[in-house]
């Protein structure tokens, strides 16, 4: 599994850069308070999808923002090893561009009615965590692995 690493450090709070991974978009986003504050007031009973579809931790994980938002920077300790993870600010999202319907892109910087992504091919409405609020997709958008390798650059895969 071929792994990229994209520096992020240009992002700016409330945009988003979308790359290419193994041939498709993935979107990383910067989210603002107000993105964050909105995903996290939702309960998991709202969800079409409650599973977080996070392929970093258990497939098991109910879809809850912090479930779904890339965790920090953990620096290494002085003997190389990982540091204690610093918890999930949830600033940053990253997740495949790719509509679980049919597969079209949707679109970002808050579009749809929930202020996320809206897929213009059948009408599905993803909110500012990327899950699936209304339309035909069965599922949230996946996170594909990814972490913070330093304070500025994150890895795919
Ligand atoms: Fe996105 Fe059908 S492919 S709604």
């Amino acid at each position: 599994l071929a792994s990229i690493r994209v520096p992020v450090d240009s992002v700016a709070p409330g945009t988003q850069l979308t790359v290419l991974w193994q041939g498709k978009p993935v979107f990383i986003r910067r989210r603002t308070e107000t993105e964050i504050e909105a995903a996290r007031a939702v309960g998991i009973d709202e969800l079409v999808d409650m599973g977080a579809e996070n392929a970093n931790i258990s497939g098991e994980a109910e879809a809850t923002d912090e479930n779904r938002a890339l965790a920090n920077f953990s620096p290494r300790n002085p003997d190389g090893s990982m540091g204690v993870p610093v918890g999930t600010t949830g600033e940053w999202l990253v997740q495949m561009g790719v509509c679980t319907h049919l597969g079209c892109v949707p679109l970002g910087d808050g579009a749809g009615d929930f202020g996320g992504w809206y897929c213009p091919c059948h009408g599905s409405h993803y909110d500012t965590a990327g899950r699936i609020r209304k339309g035909p997709a069965p599922r949230n958008l996946p996170v594909p692995v990814a972490s913070f390798v330093d304070e500025t650059t994150i890895q795919l895969g």
